[in-house]
């Protein structure tokens, strides 16, 4: 990997003038940009007031020698390497520092050639070992990415997120606070870790904290060091390291994500940084769900009046609708959709016979069968359901489910005649649950079917009207939770629907 020298800082520590000199004068030949310290005290100031890559550090000096140094940036986690020079009487030390984290070391005396190819190696490893933390950042942000990605509600996402969050950040406890309905007060979300969930007053000190830092979008990195900096109510955070974000979109402040760390496991300010990346993300998902969610709320409302509207000409399908939804989100639970197929589902369910609006009553509501005529106009209610929901925007993706319910897996069924593999899935589900519902319900023509009647002619029409897999799928969960259970939920919602 190329290394460009001239935008690489290297500090030269030792208290011989002249070796610094030459040190100097070598690397700035290679363009390295190069500054000096005459011992670790001195070189703790040159760090703290400029950012360094690399020091070349000797071992003996006056105030800090070269191992406290090396300690005292070990302990800092400062993203510094460390090479040593060192003579006979200190190679012990060197070796100490060797296994204390240093890069590598050069005995004195030595060519100034030999520095140079020392550093020369250090850099590149060092360039090696950035690229693979910016990559494996990178991996880590995505897999994040993907996991929300499928998700719409909030519950799961902030789910997720935290679970996420562990996985990446290895924290003792972490806690993420969402605000309530634009106010500035935060909600604890979810807590999971002991120190959090069992110390109270260490909940509330971090939750004035949060407050704190949305209000003023500021991070925040805490740890023993900082304890005199520290408001009174943080105390309890001590020995631990806590980090703290903020979440915030851009249309909004949405929450705070703050993770605690026990006794000697700090956290470091490059944890931080890819801390308030996955804020950023999560906060533009949580956003977008609760656009999503009030966007939903406003359609259930609107499609309720629609599904009110069909069973206000045909009394005989009153809660028909409803029950079809309910039936369908159970068997695409048993078939482990995502929540969004879930929602399609649905609002399809409820939405399916929507075209009925346009159906003359006389029709709709012939109490014997209807001759091939009228069968004719009956079969034209998808086509008006297409033209109705059309209009509305939002209801794009349950168009085809809609539009397709009648079909059939043989290509008999209409209003286009395709078969298995063109009808949607969801509407195949739709089809199967449509006519379980109908046929264990009171009709203008018949009373319902008791529900081993329904069973028999599924079995039936399984691979022919109805795609087979469905239909044994459907079965088994009605057996397995009994037919009265499954028609409770129904008769629930009805209570709410009304
Ligand atoms: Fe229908």
């Amino acid at each position: 990997m190329e290394v460009k020298n001239d935008s690489i800082r290297i500090l030269v520590v030792d208290d011989e003038e002249s070796l610094r000199e030459i040190c100097r004068d070598a690397l700035e030949d290679e363009g390295y940009q190069v500054l000096e310290a005459t011992d670790g005290r001195d070189a703790l100031k040159v760090i703290a007031a400029s950012n360094i890559d690399l020091i070349i550090s000797d071992l003996r000096m006056p105030e800090m020698n070269g191992f406290e140094l090396l300690e005292k940036i070990k302990e800092k986690q400062l993203d510094i390497d460390f090479l040593i020079m060192t003579g006979f009487a200190t190679i012990e030390t060197a070796v100490d520092c060797m296994k204390l984290g240093a890069a590598d070391y050069l005995p004195k005396p030595f060519k100034i050639n030999h520095l140079l190819v020392k550093v020369s190696k250090v850099l590149r490893d060092r360039a090696a070992k950035i690229e693979q933390k910016r990559l494996s950042n990178i991996v880590r942000l995505l897999n994040l990415s993907n996991a929300l990605n499928s998700l719409l509600d909030l519950k799961s996402i902030c789910q997720e997120f935290v679970m996420q969050v562990q996985k990446n950040f290895s924290p003792d406890s972490v806690v993420l606070f969402l605000r309530r309905d634009d106010q500035p007060l935060l909600g604890k979300s979810v807590c999971r870790g002991r120190p959090f969930r069992e110390d109270s007053d260490l909940l509330a000190g971090v939750q004035k904290l949060a407050e704190q830092s949305l209000a003023e979008n500021v991070s925040y990195l805490l740890d023993s060091k900082s304890i005199s900096a520290l408001p009174v109510f943080l105390e309890r955070v001590f020995p631990h390291s806590l980090m703290l974000v903020p979440l915030f979109s851009q249309m909004n402040k949405v929450g705070v994500v703050a993770l605690l760390r026990k006794e000697n496991r700090n956290f470091t300010s490059d944890e931080l940084n890819l801390l308030s990346v996955f804020a950023a993300h999560v906060a533009t998902t949580v956003q977008n769900a609760t656009i999503y969610s009030r966007m939903r709320d406003q359609n259930i409302h609107i499609i309720g009046s629609y599904a009110k509207a069909v069973e206000a000409k045909d009394y005989y399908t009153k809660g028909h609708s409803e029950g079809v939804a309910v039936y369908a989100v159970r068997l695409g639970r048993h078939l482990h959709l995502n929540s969004r197929e879930l929602d399609a589902l649905y609002t399809a369910g409820v939405l399916h016979d929507i075209g009925k609006i346009g159906i003359p009553d006389h029709i709709l509501n012939k109490p014997s069968s209807l001759d091939d005529e009228e069968f004719e106009v009956m079969k034209s209610h998808p086509a008006i359901a297409r033209d109705i929901i059309s209009q509305v925007g939002t209801l794009k993706d349950i168009l085809p489910i809609v539009y397709h319910h009648h079909e059939r897996v043989d290509g008999c069924g209409y209003p286009d005649g395709i078969s298995d593999q063109q009808i949607p899935e969801l509407a195949k589900i739709i089809s199967v649950v449509d006519s379980f519902e109908a046929m264990t319900s009171d009709r203008a023509y018949r009373k319902a079917l008791p529900w081993e009647k329904a069973r028999d002619i599924l079995l039936k029409g399984s691979g022919t009207q109805w795609h087979s897999e469905l239909v044994e799928k459907w079965i088994k969960i009605v057996t397995d939770e009994g037919f009265e259970n499954i028609q409770k939920e129904i008769r629930l919602k009805l209570t709410r629907f009304a």
